[in-house]
């Protein structure tokens, strides 16, 4: 039972980055000058998945084209001699098989991945969102592939997060099975801290089976009446084990302005085109201070 697909949903409205998200999908907003979504099919594609599923919404057709051949732009610039620049994105166009669904209205992340449902059919997935940047050294997926394999049962990813931060998150009650493996009891979305059952969060990677989608379809609108994801995971956990794992890598919640800029700075400083300008002009602004 490999996992081949990934449904990656990106129909959201992007409400906390407006004006920017008005008319620009909130994914194709770039960390330095790759689109935050690129990122994310990236770290699906290392970790052996074949197929990315997105579910769409209204004025997020530019999503699938970044993924698609543009041959009247590499035309240009094979005329200008960018051949670097060509190669690079033929590279993007060939990167993975994409197809696309449309969620017709944003109810929530739980319905967005139900909408995937024919698409994925009856086997586990993956479940990407581009909200959430990991850099690891094995890919965080990958990380969740091998505990899949292992336990042939659902496994979210789980990040330890500072007691003032749990209400960001959908928090997870469980029993700790060895040092970053847990067994799933409960969840909760966006708990207050003292209604916090544990300080662990979950974050947007996960693997699913597909018994997930009955549960998600008797999921009544949740916190802020959408269907969440996470209370149609709590069903799928009375019935099913699923698995939490604590991943190894640095977590940027670029969904949160401070997260975005943090991995705005963090990616530039690794760029070695970049990082030297960016340390020296970082200096110089605290030095301001
Ligand atoms: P978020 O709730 O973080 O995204 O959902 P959002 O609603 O677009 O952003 P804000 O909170 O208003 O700023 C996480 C992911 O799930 C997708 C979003 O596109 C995002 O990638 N999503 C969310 C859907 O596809 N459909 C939905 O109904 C809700």
């Amino acid at each position: 039972m490999k996992i081949k697909k990934a449904v990656i949903p990106v129909a959201g409205l992007g409400t906390r980055f407006l004006p920017a998200t008005k008319t620009v999908p909130k994914e194709l907003l770039p960390i330095v000058d790759i689109p935050a979504i690129q990122y994310v099919v990236q770290e699906a594609v290392d970790s052996g998945i074949s197929e990315v599923i997105f579910v769409t919404g209204r004025g997020k057709d530019s999503i699938e084209d970044h993924f698609d051949e543009a041959p009247e732009l590499e035309q240009v610039l094979e005329g200008r001699g960018q051949t670097e620049t060509v190669k690079n994105l033929r590279r993007i166009a060939e990167m993975i098989e994409v197809v696309s669904v449309r969620q017709k209205r944003p109810l929530g992340l739980g319905h967005a991945v139900l909408c995937a449902r024919d698409l994925v059919g009856d086997e586990p997935f993956a479940v990407l969102l581009s909200d959430d940047l990991i850099e690891a050294s094995v890919p965080c997926m990958q990380q969740l592939v091998e505990i899949f394999e292992e336990k042939k049962e659902s496994v979210i990813a789980l990040r330890r997060v500072p007691e003032q931060e749990v209400q960001k998150y959908g928090i997870v009650q469980g029993k700790q099975l060895s040092d970053r493996l847990y067994e799933v009891e409960d969840m909760v979305e966006k708990p207050r801290p003292q209604e916090a059952p544990s300080r662990m969060a979950i974050i947007g990677r996960y693997i699913l089976r597909p018994e997930i989608f009955s549960f998600l379809e008797k999921v009544t609108p949740g916190k802020g009446g959408e269907i969440q994801l996470t209370d149609g995971i709590s069903k799928l956990s009375r019935e099913k084990k699923v698995y939490g794992y604590e991943f190894e890598g640095e977590h940027y919640d670029i969904g949160d302005k401070l997260g975005f800029v943090r991995a705005t700075v963090a990616y530039a400083l690794k760029r070695t085109d970049l990082k030297e300008q960016v340390r020296e002009y970082l200096r110089t602004v605290i030095g301001e201070k």
